[in-house]
This record gives structure tokens, C-alpha cells and sequence, in this order.
């Protein structure tokens, strides 16, 4: 059963399963003093300049590791409702950091200077928890993607207000395959201060890279990372991943098809006259609204989830591995149920 429930539902890419076994081969020095952790570090600074990289095994882990280099406990990270951080992170940033999580209800998943600025009204305010950090997610829960615009407009108004800007990357390569853009300038060069570069969801095995940007965060980070249990003693197996993951730009061309099977299968859905897509397919997720009847024996034939019980709105999500034989599939399934 092809399932359209996850990006991680996904298997590990052929090229990235080569890469580890490459790294099995000898011994090597453990904590990331070995050659792959260097080799990929290269690679990083080819593409962004100037960058500090640790890695975790997780996004919850990267998310972790980043905010605490930017928060101090009686601090707060500003995000949308509908965040990781927020919704599914089982309270972990909280819990780790001692900080609290400022939540604003949006659209479409992205956050505006508009959005945020009545939040500003705490700073100095000994009673309120202080608003330090934005952290978005690109591309969103909710599918879209920030535009360069959007994310220079963002970032000025946090560092004019004295504010950090953390970008959680699990999908950043689907939200560079849209935006058609540099990964240095759609992050760094907008003035994303640290962000998590996302690898389980596309292709590896796990693994998630975290970039810090600024300067002034990077003399805690490795302490940070350790005592989140995310220094893994055989880092040379999550950075071999990253080396392919990186060479010959595969990362592109995997969420370039990923978001190449959500258009495709919103466009096909939505010739269903009762299927609504719900939202902007900027990425590798399709958003819809289908009979209910359909919900149960459509989800018995490919794995997804009601992404809202309410509203019985679904997510659709798209991989690397989604094929158009599936996504068609996919498609046939549902027009015979709604006949
Ligand atoms: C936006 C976002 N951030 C982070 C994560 C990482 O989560 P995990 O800790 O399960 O790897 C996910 C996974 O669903 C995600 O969607």
C-alpha cells in the first residue's frame, strides 16, 4: 500500500543507503572529528558561507538545539498555532528550555510583522514572559511556502525589535523547489539568524542538520546539543548522509518531484466536482475536503490523515518516492468511491 500520510512514511533514498555503507567501512574518530563530518561541513559553507553545523537525530531535536541557543528561560518563541513546535512536539521546547511558546492563529500557516505586533507590548514587562525569538516553518504545516519577500519583511522587524529569527527547515528543500531560489538566498541572505536543513523527510534515513547563522549563537551550540542527547557518538553516519544528500544537488531533485506529485494530484483531485483543495499547493502537501462517506474506505486503500476532525479537512502528502502511477492510482481509488 502506497501511503500519502507522510514524507516519513518514505524509505531511505539508494544513494543516501550507499553513502552509510561507505561510511562502515574503517574506523573512524567519534563526536564529529571524523572525515565525513568535515567533508559535509565543506559542502554546507559552498552553499552558505560562513556556517556552524550540528546535527540531531530528529527535527524535534534540531528545533530543541536551535531555540535554545537563542532563549534564555523567562524568554518566549513567538509561532503560529499551527507550528511543530507547538502542535506536535509533545511540549518538548517548553520542557527543555524552560521558555514559553506565543502563539498566533493564522491563515495560512505564516506569520506577518501585522501578526506579531501586539506582542511586542510585553517587552520590558517583568510580568510577561519576553517575546526573544519567530520561529517559522518552511515550508509550513499548512503546505505554503514564504516568499522572499515575506521572509526579508519578517526578519527585518524581528532585528529591528531585538528579536532572533529560528526557521524550522524539516521541508526546506520542498520550499526551495517552489520558490525556484538559492538555499543561501532564501535563509541567510534574508536574515534567517539559525534554522534546522530537514533530511528524514527527503530521502535519508534520519538526520537533520542545524545551521547557525549568527555569529553570536554559535559559541553554546555544541553544549546545547549535547545535553539535548543529540551528539550522536557516530555522527560520521548521519553526515555521509548529508554528503549525498548534498552532492549533485539530489535534495533538489527530490522535493523538485515530491511537489511535482502534489500539483499532480491536486490537479487531479480537484476535477472531482466533489473535491475541494482547501489550500495553496506551494509545496509537497495537497489540502481537500472529500465526502465523508469516502474518508474510511479511501484511507483503507492508501494510508492518510484528517489533518482537521472538525472540519474532515485531509492531508495529502507527496515524497521523493510518490510515483504518477500512484498518484493516478490514487486518483481512481477515490473517483470509484464517490460514484
Ligand atoms: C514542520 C516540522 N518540523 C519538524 C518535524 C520533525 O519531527 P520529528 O521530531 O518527528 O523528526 C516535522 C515532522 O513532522 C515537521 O513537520
Amino acid at each position: 500500500m502506497k501511503s500519502f500520510a507522510s514524507d516519513n512514511y518514505s524509505g531511505i533514498h539508494p544513494q543516501i543507503l550507499d553513502a552509510i555503507q561507505h561510511a562502515n567501512k574503517q574506523h573512524e574518530v567519534s563526536y564529529g572529528v571524523d572525515y565525513y563530518t568535515s567533508k559535509a561541513l565543506e559542502q554546507f559553507e559552498n552553499i552558505f558561507g560562513t556556517v556552524k553545523v550540528l546535527y540531531a537525530f530528529n527535527g524535534t531535536g534540531a528545533n530543541i538545539i536551535s531555540l535554545k541557543c537563542c532563549i534564555l528561560p523567562f524568554q518566549a518563541v513567538i509561532c503560529a498555532e499551527t507550528a511543530h513546535i507547538n502542535s506536535d512536539e509533545c511540549g518538548a521546547p517548553t520542557q527543555n528550555i524552560g521558555c514559553s511558546l506565543l502563539t498566533l492563529p493564522t491563515r495560512d500557516g505564516k506569520l506577518t510583522p501585522e501578526l506579531i505586533k501586539p506582542l511586542l507590548s510585553r517587552i520590558g514587562n517583568v510580568h510577561n514572559t519576553q517575546p526573544k525569538v519567530i520561529s517559522i516553518s518552511q515550508s509550513t504545516e499548512l503546505g505554503t511556502v514564504y516568499t522572499l519577500n515575506e521572509l526579508k519583511i519578517l526578519c527585518n522587524f524581528a532585528h529591528e525589535n531585538g528579536l532572533l529569527v529560528h526557521l524550522d527547515g524539516a521541508r526546506i528543500s520542498n520550499a526551495i523547489a517552489s520558490l525556484g531560489v538559492s538555499l543561501k538566498e532564501a535563509t541567510v541572505d534574508c536574515g534567517i539568524d539559525i534554522m534546522s536543513f530537514g533530511g528524514t523527510k527527503n530521502g535519508l534515513m534520519m538526520g537533520e542538520a542545524v545551521l547557525i547563522f549568527n555569529d553570536v549563537l554559535k559559541e553554546n551550540a555544541p553544549y546545547f546539543q549535547k545535553q539535548t542527547a543529540q551528539l550522536f557518538s557516530k555522527n560520521r553516519f548521519i553526515a555521509a548522509q548529508f554528503i549525498a544528500l548534498l552532492t549533485d544537488n539530489l535534495w533538489l531533485k527530490m522535493a523538485i518531484h515530491a511537489n511535482r506529485m502534489a500539483q499532480l494530484l491536486a490537479a487531479e483531485t480537484s476535477k472531482i466536482p466533489e473535491v475541494k483543495i482547501t489550500r495553496n499547493v506551494d509545496a509537497n502537501a495537497v489540502f481537500a475536503i472529500i465526502p465523508t462517506y469516502a474518508i474510511e474506505k479511501l484511507q483503507h486503500k492508501h494510508h492518510f490523515y484528517i489533518w482537521d476532525e472538525q472540519t474532515k479537512e485531509l492531508r495529502w502528502m507527496c515524497s521523493f518516492d510518490t510515483t504518477e502511477d500512484e498518484v493516478l492510482n490514487f486518483v481512481r481509488t477515490l473517483k470509484e468511491l464517490i460514484r
